[in-house]
């Protein structure tokens, strides 16, 4: 595997690759690589000849009251990791590298209606980040294919209507959530929990579970949020958001919709946790 930090030399590769007709696929990351990260990797490699994965911590996603500086980075280990398991090229710049001109002056892309609630609404600016990064690396790497994680479920769709709306080449492709044993989501702010907090984490995939059998039976949605909102209190979450909305644009659902996604984000201690269960009903 080749790790590349600089413009001229990641585009000359790609040239090459495209030159000899090979299909391309990006996995945009911020490192600290976990198995859902992997899954993303071996997913971009179904789809493409060769997989490149960038690993950058993007500043322009977090506000200042974030955790950028406590971020997990973990660079060797990545390293390893995407080398055993079919990365073709690391892309690993620098902050200068993507933002010359500073963070302060880069043009953004702002996606508006989708990106506004649920994450966008308790993180004003991430999703300005999110998609001002996912469109300069799209420019850079000019990849047939992406791959992102549906965990960040509000991430994958505010990115699919970027492409549409700004008619990028790119095809999109969501992989399912990677979870541990006892159904937590693979997260890297997973590694915020203490151990007593890490016992009780795989309560918001239980109560999603939970939830999404409410709206299968046909409880009123209202109802099954309060229930859930109360659940997680119990096991010493602070829940920020537990919706139940329309999967193609998060609105609320009318009573004909059928295809329906429950978004949940909560914190536990440190950690501010996410999650998401696709229903039906
Ligand atoms: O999901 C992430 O890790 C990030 O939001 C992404 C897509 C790599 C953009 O920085």
């Amino acid at each position: 595997m080749e790790r590349i930090e600089h413009l001229p030399n990641l585009r000359a590769r790609l040239a090459e690759w495209r030159a000899a007709g090979e299909r391309i696929a990006l996995v945009p990351t911020m490192g600290n690589l976990h198995q859902g990260h992997l899954a993303l990797v071996r997913a971009a490699a179904e789809r493409a000849d060769r997989v490149v994965v960038s690993i950058f911590v993007n500043p322009l996603q977090f506000s200042p009251n974030e955790d950028l500086d406590a971020y997990p980075r973990t660079p060797e280990a990545d390293r390893e990791k995407l080398a055993a398991g079919g990365c073709d090229l690391l892309f690993a710049p620098a902050v200068a590298t993507i933002y010359p001109h500073g963070q302060a002056g880069q043009t953004r892309v702002e996606v508006p209606g989708i990106s506004e609630q649920f994450c966008g609404a308790s993180r004003p600016g991430h999703f300005v980040g999110v998609a001002t990064i996912v469109c300069k690396l799209f420019n850079m790497v000019q990849p047939d294919v992406a791959v992102f994680g549906e965990k960040d479920f509000q991430q994958v769709l505010v990115i699919r209507r970027m492409v549409e709306d700004l008619s990028i080449p790119v095809e999109i492709h969501g992989v399912e959530t990677v979870r541990e044993p006892d159904g937590l989501a693979r997260s890297s702010r997973n590694a915020y929990l203490s151990s007593a907090e890490r016992a009780r984490a795989p309560a918001l995939n239980r109560v999603l579970e939970d939830a999404a059998a409410g709206v299968r039976t046909g409880r009123p949605l209202a109802e099954l949020e309060q229930a859930a909102r109360q659940a997680l209190e119990a096991e010493g979450f602070v829940p920020e958001y537990f919706k139940v909305c329309r999967a193609a644009d998060l609105a609320a659902p009318g009573g004909g919709d059928a295809d329906l996604v429950i978004l949940a984000a909560a914190r536990l201690g440190r950690a501010r946790l996410i999650d998401n269960r696709r229903v039906r009903r």
